[in-house]
């Protein structure tokens, strides 16, 4: 939620920061801002997308600068409540990711000290706080100034007349990128990839003092060296690449990032983690949490491993009793839910993995080990080839604990996915787009299958939707279907056929219009179905990740079909930093 982005060096910096914000604003696009300092601070910030409004920043120039673009928490999105905000003296901009807990009576506070507040927002008392303390020395002045917030944060201060950024961190990402005689700070590494493949990821409690041509972290006062890493994404991966949508891309892109995800294995650290646990608890949200449910089938049918999933924000407040391994699943590792979830695993001595996409992350400096996956950036807000991805990443641990039983499955899956992306999905396109309701069934790992086709289909789509254990329908939602509430029933060879078979008669009998995905050649369903989507008669693990994508596209195109925003669906934003 919010991306944070900072520049010093020899570029113009608007241009920079603009690109840069552009890169982040998947975290949050309901308005951003910029400001630059020379002789004095420059700030410009606008209700909106950045391409409709980035023309206005046109004027502002500097060497130095420090960039927003929002999710908003505190205050609606508006000009005046996008960052940066300034001091009252507009000496002082800052720029700010988390949320600052204690602001009502910070501001307070300041107010009957005389400060003007300009916005609703919690950030803007940590502009003024930095006023109070700052006789020329914006390190100190910052570094006054974090004791008093309680919250999270990753924040970037600039003053006039000042050739520095002060950046810190408190359970918010912040990462730093160096160049030649340049250096960057942002929220994620995607908006450094252009101009440098170094990067330093601060750690919680952190405080960097970052001049075009040297950077100096502190952490509890004293200067700490922090590694510098590489980044091994490129450029060229956050491009759309002449697709119309990054999520089309991403859903294109399966087939490989499946295949480096297998390819990249395991390392002998996490195996023996694996090997060792007699229980396995994973804590996730949204699409991760249905990846680890699918886990949970899995894992349980096919090699007897008890696993328990619990949704990160649920967990924090309930925590279950715990044995065994914790593995936190989340494609951005940031998810505040899912890493206060994860840190209650570690404070009771359980050993702890992480399955992210982001090397660096949070999740990862938190877990013991981590299992990376290979998906590369991930654009578009509805996660896809990081589904995909975190699927292959817990299918190795099935594997593993099989003894390799899927090695021959999991090496050809990219296969499969290459072929299902060629389904075409347009008549049940068709039926998807006019209903405001939509409800998709399975059985076994296919019901998390359906949770996340239902949660695709609504978060883009914005049709109602709702995934559900087959054999529930009918101890309630039954009373919602008529003819216009298509049923989407995934309904393969297995156990479960012939339950799947009934249930589908049943709803056909209340006149709902059934879709169904099932195994290319199976005859008898598609003659009892209205729209018969083959997948592959392929192994269980396959056929739960070609459902998968045939659900991704079903949504995509009824998405597109409605003229939905499809990389920026209304009210969220791809990385959910606050709880
Ligand atoms: O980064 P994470 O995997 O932890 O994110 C968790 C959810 O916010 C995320 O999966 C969300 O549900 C998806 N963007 C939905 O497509």
């Amino acid at each position: 939620m919010c991306g944070i982005v900072g520049y010093i060096g020899r570029r113009d910096a608007t241009p920079v920061l603009i690109q840069g914000l552009k890169r982040l604003e998947y975290r949050g696009y309901d308005s951003f801002g910029i400001a630059t300092v020379g002789s004095a601070i420059g700030v410009y910030k606008k209700t909106g997308r950045i391409s409709e409004g980035e023309a206005g920043a046109a004027d502002l120039h500097g060497y130095a600068g420090i960039g927003h673009t929002r999710w908003a928490t505190h205050g609606e999105p508006s000009d005046t409540n996008a960052h940066p905000h300034t001091d009252c003296e507009k000496k002082i901009a800052v720029v700010h990711n988390g949320i600052i807990e204690n602001y009502s009576e910070l501001k307070r506070q300041l107010e009957g000290r005389g400060h003007i507040f300009r916005s609703e927002t919690d950030t803007e008392v940590i502009a003024h706080l930095i006023e109070e303390h700052y006789d020329g020395d914006l390190l100190a002045a910052v570094n006054a100034t974090l004791p008093l917030l309680k919250g999270s944060y990753a924040v970037l201060a600039i003053a006039e007349n000042t050739q520095r950024i002060v950046a810190a961190r408190d359970a918010s990402p912040l990462v730093l990128g160096v160049g030649d005689a340049e250096i960057f700070a942002a929220s994620d590494m995607t908006p450094l990839l252009e101009y440098t493949e170094r990067v330093i990821f601060l750690e919680d409690g952190d405080v960097a003092d970052i001049t075009p041509d040297r950077f100096t972290v502190y952490h509890e006062g004293r200067v700490v060296e922090r590694p510098v890493e590489l980044i091994d994404w490129c450029v060229e991966d956050t491009r759309k690449g002449g697709f119309a949508h990054y999520m089309l891309k991403e859903i294109y892109e399966q087939p490989q990032s499946f295949y480096e995800t297998i390819r990249a294995g395991i390392d002998d650290r996490v195996r023996q983690m694996v090997m060792e646990a007699g229980e396995i608890t994973l804590v996730a949200c949204g699409t991760s949490y249905h990846t680890a449910l699918a886990f949970k089938y899995m894992a349980e049918s096919l090699c007897s491993i008890p696993v328990r999933v619990e949704l990160g924000s649920e967990f924090k407040y309930f925590t279950p009793p715990l044995r065994g391994l914790v593995i936190a699943v989340s494609q951005s590792g940031e998810t505040a839910d899912t890493i206060a979830a994860l840190k209650m695993a570690k404070a009771r001595n359980c050993p702890t993995l992480a399955i992210t996409n982001m090397q660096g992350s949070t999740v990862t400096r938190v877990a013991d080990e981590t299992l990376l996956m290979r998906a590369g950036p991930e654009i578009g807000v509805a996660a896809t080839k990081s589904y995909t991805a975190q699927l292959a990443a817990l299918m190795q641990i099935v594997n593993l604990r099989c003894e390799g039983a899927f090695d021959d499955a999991l090496s050809h899956a990219h296969l499969a996915i290459g072929d299902i992306l060629l389904q075409d999905v347009h008549e049940a396109v068709a039926l998807c787009s006019k209903a405001d309701h939509v409800f998709f069934v399975g059985r076994g790992p296919f019901y998390p299958v359906s949770m996340e086709g239902a949660l695709k289909m609504k978060e883009i789509s914005y049709v109602h939707a709702e995934g559900y254990a087959a054999g529930e329908l009918k101890h309630g939602p039954f009373a919602l279907l008529t003819e216009e509430t298509p049923v989407v029933a995934v309904c393969t060879p297995g156990p479960t056929y012939g339950v799947m078979a009934s249930n589908i008669k049943e709803m056909k009998a209340r006149k709902a219009p059934i879709i169904a995905l099932g195994v290319a050649g199976d005859t008898e369903l598609a003659e009892i179905v209205d729209i018969f989507i083959p997948i592959p008669n392929t192994h269980l693990l396959v056929q739960v990740l070609t459902a998968s994508i045939v659900l991704q596209l079903l949504a995509y195109h009824t998405a597109c079909a409605l003229q939905r925003d499809v990389d920026k669906p209304r009210n969220l934003a791809k990385s959910v930093t606050v709880e």
